[in-house]
């Protein structure tokens, strides 16, 4: 089936197959074609140019007229949490009274919290509410995901979250990546027996993810009261022996050395840093792996966020995501993120979209096939309503500005 899309008032993110991220400088950068055609086959971008330069000969099935619109591809989120059972409103309220997200998960609540409820929670329901949330975040835009475990601390409860998450990605055309996050808190049996738990991750819970399949990477919560940089080199290097690469949560309450231990493990990315020291960003530079803020997450807890210019200007690049959960950040909204990137964090609107786009696909290791207008790559765009300017997105923060997302080709109502 082949679909034209015609007078795209300005089409972005048009980008070379050999661009795979975008660093320092190059982020205030946005290749765009304005008055432009785009033609998809199927599943993938077959062509695009200026209206000046149509082909005579398309003969397209189907013909999309965007007058006034603009066109840019799909977010690439790649770090949320979207699967879980129930939610945290009331950890929300005492928040609001003055407990801090750290003193809340000390009384038991938090992780642990959700994790209780998601074990007691049948797979078929976790998959029933997870899928609205998957369903939302197509509608907003998205149209690649990372999903974690991480709310089972169980071997029974981790690969149940992961069946969930393989089942989604059986369902729906949106892109799926699945990371395993086993070490996203001890739970209570083991609080006084680190290394029990430890132990189950390592010999039980790995060898059968590396039987099954289910994952693509592994993360631990690297962090005062979680894993400690030493537990998380153990796990990382026990997951990379299962054919897992680490994506890791580091530095969103305290620096700890995390970043470093995932450099020396190759992470493909370093997820929150909302706390980074000077030598944290010089050890990043010239490294493989990709620095990722998650400024919804800050903004719903009010804690600091990610420091962008910082990082960019000595030269990284930078990844924008969700962070979609139910205790630090219930939203899974990449308009929301990209917009707060550019009020909170003084990101320019340029470098907030190529951190969620291009570079969201590198951080989850689809770039060659997501995060850029470019021939060959999957037929995943966000259609706007008729805007003045692509400033509009994160300007105008409040409004749903999407009037149609196209994934894997078709329209996704
Ligand atoms: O990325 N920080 C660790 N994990 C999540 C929060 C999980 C939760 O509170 O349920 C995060 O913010
Ligand atoms: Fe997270």
């Amino acid at each position: 089936m082949k679909t034209l899309i015609i007078n795209i008032k300005e089409l972005l993110q048009v980008r070379d197959a050999s661009i795979l991220k975008v660093s320092g400088d190059e982020m205030a950068i946005l290749p765009s074609i304005t008055n432009a055609y785009l033609v998809i086959d199927n599943d993938f971008i077959a062509d695009f140019g200026s209206m000046d330069d149509l082909p005579e000969d398309l003969n397209p099935e189907k013909c999309i007229d965007v007058e006034g619109k603009i066109v840019l591809p799909c977010w690439c989120d790649s770090h949320t949490h979207i699967v879980y059972a129930g939610h945290r409103e009331l950890e929300f309220v005492d928040r609001i009274n003055g407990l801090s997200y750290e003193e809340i998960a000390k009384r038991g609540g938090g992780i642990l919290n959700s994790a209780k409820t998601l074990n007691e929670t049948s797979e078929e329901e976790i998959y029933n509410q997870s899928k609205v949330r998957v369903e939302e975040v197509m509608r907003l835009g998205t149209g690649a995901v990372e999903i974690k475990s991480g709310y089972g601390l169980t071997v029974d409860g981790e690969l149940k979250m992961l069946r969930v998450i393989q089942r989604l990605s059986q369902n729906y055309p949106i892109t799926i990546k699945a990371t395993f996050l086993g070490a996203h808190a001890f739970p209570l049996e083991y609080k006084e027996n680190r290394k029990g738990y430890i132990d189950l991750i390592i010999n039980e819970m790995l060898p059968e993810i590396g039987t099954t399949k289910l994952a693509d990477f592994i993360d631990v919560f690297c962090e005062k009261e979680y894993f400690s940089v030493e537990e998380t080199e153990q796990i990382m290097e026990a997951g990379i022996r299962f054919g897992l690469k680490p994506k890791i949560h580091v530095n969103q309450f305290h620096s700890i050395g995390g970043i470093q231990a995932g450099i020396k493990y190759n992470a493909l990315s370093v997820d929150h840093l909302e706390i980074m020291r000077p030598e944290e960003i010089e050890a990043l530079k010239n490294t493989a792996t990709m620095p990722v803020a998650l400024p919804s997450c800050s903004f719903f807890l009010g804690i600091p966020y990610a420091p962008a210019r910082d990082m960019i200007a000595k030269g990284l690049p930078l990844a924008l995501a969700t962070d979609f959960n139910p205790g630090s950040t219930p939203s899974g909204n990449m308009n929301f993120v990209v917009a707060t990137a550019c009020i909170q964090m003084k990101m320019s609107p340029e470098e907030a979209i190529n951190a969620a786009t291009i570079n969201g696909a590198y951080a989850m290791g689809i770039s060659e096939t997501h995060g850029s207008i470019t021939i060959g790559k999957k037929a995943n765009l966000i259609i706007t309503k008729p805007i003045s300017s692509y400033y509009q997105l994160p300007y105008a923060f409040g409004s749903n500005l999407i009037d149609a997302v196209i994934i894997e080709g078709n329209v996704f109502a």
